[in-house]
């Protein structure tokens, strides 16, 4: 089912901030989100840094939580930069994605950042569609930055959110 309002959730989703907890949850629904997974040792390690934060996004049912999506930000010297960003398939397209990246515009926001960026692949039309409609603009590129499982070179778009 889609909801019409995106930004409207159900009451049995909650978006929380991520901890070091989380990793090994976020390692499965990355390596069911993306070709290149991140593994629980690399989310652990980030989670254990500082400026490393984020949020997960957790259906609460029968005293069970499930999570179905999460970012990860990390921001220093008053910039941030969105490290990856995850919806589970069944979930995408129902305003987790929105839900999630205002919470972190809002965290570095109310922490004083200024500048906000991310790189997506040239080809991630769903992604670039989320960040433009939140006010990302393309600011540069890396030529043949991502490879696929077939071998195709794609670039990546950086882009920026002013948030001053
Ligand atoms: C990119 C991703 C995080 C978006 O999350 P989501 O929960 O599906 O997105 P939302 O439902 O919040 O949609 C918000 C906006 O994103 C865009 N969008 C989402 N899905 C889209 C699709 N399939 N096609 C085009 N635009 C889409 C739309 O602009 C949408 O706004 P609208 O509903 O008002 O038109 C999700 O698709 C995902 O996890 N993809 C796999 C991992 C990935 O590619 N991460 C990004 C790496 S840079």
């Amino acid at each position: 089912m889609k909801w019409p309002l995106g930004w409207l959730l159900p009451l049995d989703v909650v978006v929380d901030p991520l901890d070091a907890s989380h990793a090994h949850c976020m390692a499965e629904l990355h390596a069911g989100t993306f070709s290149r997974p991140w593994t629980d040792g690399e989310f652990h390690d980030l989670l254990s840094k500082p400026a490393v934060f984020g949020y997960v996004a957790r259906e609460l049912r029968w005293g069970k939580a499930r999570i179905l999506g999460f970012v990860l930000a990390r921001a220093a010297a008053g910039e941030a930069e969105i490290l990856t960003i995850a919806v589970a398939p069944d979930w995408q397209g129902h305003g987790l994605g929105r839900k999630l990246m205002h919470a972190v515009l809002s965290k570095a926001h109310g922490d004083r950042v200024e500048s906000i960026f991310l790189e997506v692949d040239e080809t991630n039309t769903p992604a670039i569609s989320l960040y433009r409609r939140l006010g990302f603009f393309e600011v540069g590129g890396r030529p043949d930055y991502y490879r696929d499982n077939a071998g195709r070179l794609s670039a990546a778009l950086v882009m920026r959110r002013d948030l001053r």
